[in-house]
C-alpha cells in the first residue's frame, strides 16, 4: 500500500518504547501487581479500572472498554493521527521514521518544513534578546513589567529587532524558503514583489502546541503602539481556535492541581507562573472555543475562567458559559473568577501576591450559580410573572446541558429560585429522557455466559503470544471449521515469523485489516474469565485447542450422521476415521 510507514519500522519502534512510560507521562500510573493502574482518562470514575500491561504493551479499561496499544493511546488521548502518533513515539525512542517514496503526504511534509522554520525563528528571536545591539530596549521593557530573567527564559521570550529584513536575511536563504516563511506567518509579501518581516521591534512570545512545538508567535509592542499584540495568522500549523498559550508548559501543574485557569493574555500566564501559579493558560485573543475546552478537560476536571470585572469581561464570561454548556458532562466543573475593575491577573497577582490570588481561584463562582444569579438579576423574583420569566430565560440554557446529574441539579436549583415545583419543571425540561442519553457512558454489560471456545483460544493467544510456540498440531488446526478459525490461523501464522511479539505489536500488525476490531476486543477480554491466573497457560491453551478439535469432529460426525444411508463409501470411511480420532482426543 502506498503512503504507509513500513510495518517493520512500527514493530521495531514498539520494541524500543514502553507503553507504561508513554501513558505514565500523561496519566500517572500506580503499580498494581504486575500491571499498572489509574483512573481512566476516557471516562469518569472514582476507582481505577484503567490497566496498563507492560508485558502485553497494551492498555485496557475494565470500566468503559477502551483499549489499545501505545500508538492507539496517543491517537485517542492526544488526538493524533496514526502517523503523528508514530512520529511522536519515534522521537521518544530516538528513531527517525523512514521516508518511503510517497510515505509522507505532501501536506505533512510541508507542515514539517513550516515547523522547522518556526523553530529556527524562535531560536533567532531568543538570540536577539541576548545579543542584538538594541536588545536593551526589550530587556528594559520586560524588567519594567516585572519579569525575572528566569521566567522570560523559561517561556522562551525573544526579541524581534526593528527593521524590515532581519529574519528575512537570517533564514530566507532562497525563494522557496521565503515562500514557506510566508506560509508559516513569519514573512509577508510586498505588493511590488519581495518579502518583509512580519514581526518588528516587538517582544516575542513563542506559542507552542500541546507537544511543545512552536507553531506561532505573539509579538508585543514595546510600550504603546498599535496593534498591542501582533499574532501569527492562521497557518497550516497554527489554528487559534485550537491552540491555547502555555498548555504544554503547564500540563504537569494542571494535572497536579486538577484544575486549569484560563486567562486572557500572554502576560497574565507568564506573570502568574512567575508567582508560582503555574497552571494557567490563555486563549489567543479569541473567545474560548469548544475545541479549547475539550482539550483542557482532557488534562483536568475543572476549568476556571478569569475575566475582567468590567462590562467586556462580563460579556466574555457569558459567551464562555454558552460555549461550555453542551460539554458539561458529569464530573466536569467550570467556575468564573471576576477580577476587580481595572485589574488583570498580571497586575493583580503582582499587587496582592500568589496566596491571595490562589484564594480567589479557589473561591471562583461555580457555573450553576453564575448562570442562575445572572438571570435572576434580570427579573423581579417577588412577582409571579418574574418567577415565570426566570424559568423561561433559564430553560434554553439548561436544555443545552447534556442529560445527567448536573442538569438535574440545575433544574432543581432553578425550581427553588423560581419557587416552582421541581417535578413539573423537570418534565417541562424533558429531563425524564436522561437515562437513555446517558446510556453511552455506562460500561457495556458483559455478555452473559462463557465466550465460545474459539474466542477463548484467540483471546488467550493474543494476550499471551508466546503460546504460539507450544502449538505442535498445526494440521489439526488447519482443518478447523468454526467461525473464527481463520483468524486463529492467521494469528498463528503471524506469530510463526514474529515469535516474541507483544499483544501491542500484534494489534499494530493487524491495525488496517478486518481482524483489527475482533482482535482488539479479544485482547481486552478480562482473561480471568477464560483462564485462572493460577492455572498453567500452556495447559489451558492446549486444552482449548483439544476441545476445539473435538467440537469440530462432533460437528462433522453429526453432519454426516444426519445423512444416514445416503453417505458415499468415501464418507462412510471418513465417519469411521472421525470416530477414531474423537476417541484418540478424549483419551489424550
Ligand atoms: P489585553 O489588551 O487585555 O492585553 O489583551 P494584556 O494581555 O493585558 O497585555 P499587556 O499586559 O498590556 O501586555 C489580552 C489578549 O488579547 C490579545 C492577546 O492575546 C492579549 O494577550 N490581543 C490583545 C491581541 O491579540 N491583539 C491586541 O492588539 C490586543
Ligand atoms: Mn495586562
Amino acid at each position: 500500500m502506498a503512503g504507509r510507514i513500513p510495518e517493520k519500522f512500527i514493530d521495531e519502534l514498539l520494541t524500543r518504547i514502553d507503553i507504561v512510560d508513554v501513558i505514565d507521562a500523561r496519566v500517572p500510573l500506580k503499580k498494581a501487581g504486575k500491571d499498572y493502574k489509574a483512573c481512566c482518562p476516557f471516562h469518569e470514575e472514582k476507582t481505577p479500572s484503567f490497566t496498563v500491561s507492560a508485558d502485553k504493551q497494551f492498555y485496557h479499561c475494565f470500566g468503559c472498554g477502551e483499549h489499545g496499544t501505545a500508538i492507539g493511546f496517543l491517537m485517542r488521548y492526544d488526538r493524533m493521527s496514526f502517523p503523528e502518533a508514530v512520529r511522536e513515539l519515534a522521537s521518544i525512542a530516538g528513531m527517525s521514521v523512514p521516508e518511503e517514496a510517497g510515505s509522507v503526504g505532501e501536506s505533512e511534509r510541508r507542515q514539517a518544513d513550516l515547523l522547522d522554520l518556526l523553530k529556527q525563528a524562535n531560536q533567532y528571536y531568543q538570540r536577539q534578546l541576548r545579543e542584538h545591539p538594541a536588545a536593551a530596549e526589550a530587556v528594559d521593557y520586560l524588567k519594567k513589567r516585572g519579569l525575572s530573567g528566569e521566567i522570560a527564559a523559561s517561556f522562551g521570550l525573544g526579541y524581534a529587532p526593528a527593521g524590515w529584513d532581519n529574519l528575512l536575511k537570517a533564514l530566507g536563504k532562497d525563494e522557496s524558503t521565503c515562500d514557506a516563511m510566508v506560509e508559516a506567518g513569519l514573512l509577508a509579501r510586498r505588493d511590488q514583489g519581495g518579502y518583509y518581516d512580519r514581526f518588528r521591534q516587538r517582544v516575542m512570545f513563542p506559542i507552542e502546541d500541546y507537544r511543545g512545538r512552536v507553531v506561532g508567535f505573539g509579538g508585543r509592542v514595546l510600550g504603546d503602539g498599535e496593534p498591542k499584540y501582533l499574532n501569527s495568522p492562521e497557518t497550516p500549523v497554527f489554528h487559534k481556535g485550537r491552540e491555547v498559550y502555555g498548555l504544554h508548559r503547564a500540563r504537569d501543574a494542571i494535572r497536579r492541581e486538577q484544575r486549569v485557569l484560563v486567562v486572557e493574555g500572554y502576560m497574565d500566564v507568564v506573570a502568574l507562573a512567575q508567582f508560582g501559579i503555574d497552571y494557567s493558560v490563555a486563549t489567543l485573543g479569541t473567545a474560548a472555543t469548544r475545541d479549547h475546552l475539550e482539550r483542557l478537560f482532557r488534562h483536568a476536571p475543572e476549568v476556571v475562567f478569569a475575566f475582567d470585572g468590567d462590562r467586556a469581561g462580563r460579556d466574555a464570561a457569558w459567551r464562555a458559559l454558552n460555549t461550555v454548556l453542551p460539554i458539561m458532562g458529569e464530573g466536569r466543573q467550570v467556575s468564573f473568577l471576576f477580577l476587580p475593575e481595572g485589574e488583570d491577573p498580571d497586575s493583580l497577582v503582582r499587587k496582592e501576591g500568589s496566596e491571595e490570588f490562589s484564594k480567589r481561584v479557589r473561591s471562583a463562582m461555580p457555573l450553576g450559580e453564575y448562570l442562575l444569579d445572572t438571570l435572576a438579576a434580570q427579573v423581579d423574583l417577588s412577582r409571579l410573572d418574574g418567577q415565570a420569566r426566570l424559568v423561561e430565560l433559564a430553560r434554553p440554557l439548561i436544555e443545552r446541558l447534556p442529560a445527567g446529574v448536573f442538569r438535574d441539579l440545575m433544574t432543581e436549583q432553578l425550581a427553588e429560585k423560581a419557587r416552582v415545583n421541581s417535578k413539573n419543571l423537570s418534565t417541562l425540561l424533558g429531563n425524564s429522557q436522561s437515562p437513555a442519553s446517558r446510556r453511552d457512558r455506562v460500561p457495556r454489560p458483559r455478555a452473559s455466559g462463557q465466550p465460545s471456545l474459539m474466542r477463548q483460544a484467540i483471546a488467550l493467544l493474543v494476550q499471551h503470544p508466546q503460546l504460539a510456540q507450544t502449538v505442535a498440531e498445526r494440521d489439526a488446526i488447519a482443518g478447523l471449521q468454526q467461525p473464527g478459525a481463520d483468524l486463529l490461523r492467521r494469528l498463528l501464522e503471524h506469530l510463526d515469523s514474529h515469535g516474541s511479539a507483544t499483544t501491542g505489536q500484534i494489534l499494530e500488525h493487524f491495525r488496517d485489516s478486518e481482524d483489527a476490531g475482533p482482535l482488539g476486543k479479544l485482547a481486552a477480554v478480562n482473561e480471568r474469565l477464560i483462564a485462572d491466573e493460577e492455572r498453567d497457560l500452556v495447559t489451558e491453551f492446549r486444552d482449548l485447542l483439544r476441545r476445539l478439535r473435538q467440537q469440530d469432529l462432533e460437528n462433522r460426525i453429526q453432519e454426516l450422521g444426519e445423512r444416514g444411508q445416503a453417505l458415499t463409501p468415501e464418507e462412510k470411511k471418513e465417519l469411521m476415521r472421525l470416530h477414531e480420532a474423537k476417541k484418540g482426543l478424549s483419551n489424550g
